[in-house]
């Protein structure tokens, strides 16, 4: 399906790229406002970015899925990142990793059927003092434990 920028997002395009010597330089930020658009980064997505900063949609593609924080497909309203890597592998991580999955019902890139939650066991995300840790799309929660674990997502239920 096409994808276009609505009017106020092209805005939002054109002061990004504004802020930089080249246009290619304001890829990230303009992958931003896609996902917050759309929800994802679909193909369509990719080419129309690379047009309007004169790239190719493989330059876009190479950035997309190097990102953790980009996804290509649909994914929760809450999109759960859990680290895993060494710090919080040492402090527990596994164990949190595990109890969203044994919370939510679902795996690693998987949706809950309400459409609510999406798990994705991550890479470092720079939190590693803090560890364990896990994002809720962009807001950290670090020093876990598993109980608060299960309360963070108990919490976002009842949000809704
Ligand atoms: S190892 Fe988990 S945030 Fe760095």
């Amino acid at each position: 399906m096409e994808f276009k920028f609505t009017e106020e997002n092209l805005k939002r395009v054109e002061e990004a790229i504004s802020r930089y010597p080249e246009k290619r330089a304001a890829l990230m930020p303009v992958l931003f406002i896609v996902q917050e658009q759309n929800g994802f980064i679909s193909g369509e997505a990719m080419t129309e970015v690379a047009r309007i900063l004169e790239i190719t949609p493989e330059d876009v593609l190479g950035v997309v899925t190097f990102y953790t924080m980009y996804h290509q497909k649909p994914m929760g309203k809450y999109h759960i990142q859990v680290c895993t890597n060494i710090s919080c592998l040492l402090k527990g991580g596994l164990e949190i990793y595990s109890a969203v999955r044994e919370k939510l019902g679902i795996g690693n890139m998987q949706v809950t059927a309400d459409k609510l939650f999406s798990i994705e066991e991550v890479e470092c995300m720079g939190s590693c003092g803090t560890a364990p840790m896990l994002a809720v799309n962009e807001d950290y929660f670090e020093n876990l434990t598993k109980e608060q674990t299960e309360q963070i997502i108990e919490s976002l239920k009842n949000k809704n």
